[in-house]
């Protein structure tokens, strides 16, 4: 059955039009055709108001199913017109690394740091690498304003000397009509721009990685491979690991998307607008987990499992390779918290899990990334020394 919808309901291509089953004029009468006699059952079944009834009852369904199909098929978004078509495709197959000589320096793994603390995640993502063995460059994006910081010129340093990464000066990207807290992460599409590279693989660095990706660089051609937004339940790809082709030409349209963006347009929003036809799918089980899928309210974890079969917060994380801390408003891992914020972030232990009393995986797990994240920023770092309490 059709639920009860208001002309509001109709998207505003259609409003106004002349197909529109609403009667404008249905309060005014035709004093006339009061004065004539009732007419027979005969006369209605012929008659054209009825025709007309008719014509306007099974245009009226048939605009519903069709608004129906918009909000969860998103025909516009499959066709390129609006967001991301590849949303709607197969993930690619994820290759191996070739096998023989491969030239590595036509690729890089790509940081963009604009403060301190940003710039020690991405000396811990560097250490990961190097602990990895990941053969490809790496390549550090920082803003001038680190130099006033000893801290900041310190961890340069360790990343140039300890982990071989180049770095590149450059001019933070960040507008101030926008929200603080992603006002510079429009830096971070200065990676289209490093176009002595082939390929780049940007990460977001308040993430843990946890296996070498080197084989992503052998993808199939694209400009960019990105996983799923799975958690938004729209047709929205993820920006937090991006597998991409510098070129001067995407590089130009980035440049756009920056100095058009406004509240509510970051580097997520550019991405999906810019590679609205010419994406390709990562996918997020593997790549784009977020530490917010722990405790998801779902118990079936439907946005992130997909067909896939059940949730299992052990499995779920063997297979990840890179895993993003993400569990808004919960602050950062390597941000101080009080331990009510820590008792409400925490997931919950579980019912019923094969016979145990309580399932506390998700938890256990869930407390362990953070701590993980916390005792490796204290040994690559030297910057906190509180791990979150268990
Ligand atoms: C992009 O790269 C070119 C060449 O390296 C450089 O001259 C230019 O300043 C860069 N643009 C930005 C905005 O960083």
């Amino acid at each position: 059955m059709a639920p009860q919808r208001t002309l509001s309901d109709v998207p505003d291509f259609l409003q106004n039009s002349p197909f529109l089953p609403f009667d404008t004029d249905a309060s005014s009468s035709d004093a006339a055709e009061i004065a004539h006699p009732k007419p027979t059952v005969a006369q209605i079944v012929r008659s054209k108001r009825l025709r007309t009834i008719i014509i306007a009852l099974i245009t009226f369904t048939a605009l519903f199913i069709l608004l129906g199909k918009f909000r969860t098929d998103h025909p516009f978004t499959r066709l390129g017109i609006s967001g991301p078509k590849c949303y709607f495709t197969p993930p690619v197959t994820i290759p191996e690394v070739p096998p023989g000589e491969v030239d590595w320096t036509r690729f890089a793994y790509i940081q963009y740091a604009t403060s301190d603390d940003y710039l020690c995640n991405s000396l811990m993502l560097f250490a990961t690498l190097e602990r990895l063995e990941s053969r490809a460059d790496r390549v550090l994006l920082y803003t001038a304003n680190l130099l006033y910081s000893s801290t900041a010129t310190r961890l340069l340093e360790s990343a140039r000397a300890d982990y071989n990464v180049q770095l590149v000066l450059v001019e933070k990207q960040h507008k101030n009509d926008v929200h603080y807290v992603w006002a510079d992460s429009y830096t971070k599409l200065l990676a289209f721009n490093q176009t002595q590279y082939e390929r780049v693989i940007h990460l977001d660095s308040d993430s843990t990685l946890r296996e070498n990706l080197d084989n992503l660089f052998f993808l199939p051609e694209a400009p960019i491979v990105l996983p799923k937004a799975y958690w938004l339940g729209k047709p929205k790809l993820g920006a937090h690991i991006m597998v991409l082709q510098p070129s001067d030409d995407i590089f130009g349209k980035i440049v756009k998307g920056i100095r058009g963006a406004s509240r509510g347009t970051y580097d997520m929003e550019i991405v999906n607008k810019i590679f609205g036809t010419s994406c390709l799918l990562l996918p997020h089980q593997p790549y784009a987990l977020l530490t917010g899928e722990f405790g998801s309210p779902d118990p079936e974890h439907k946005a992130f499992m997909g067909e896939d079969g059940d949730w299992d917060p052990e499995m779920v994380l063997e297979q990840a390779k890179f895993v993003h801390f993400s569990d808004y408003p919960f602050p950062k891992p390597w941000e101080e918290t009080t331990a009510e914020q820590q008792e409400k972030a925490v997931p919950p232990c579980v019912d019923n899990y094969q016979g145990w009393k309580e399932d506390c995986r998700a938890r256990e797990i869930w407390i362990n990334l953070y701590k993980d994240f916390k005792e490796r920023r204290w040994a690559v770092c030297s910057l906190d020394d509180s791990p979150l309490e268990g």
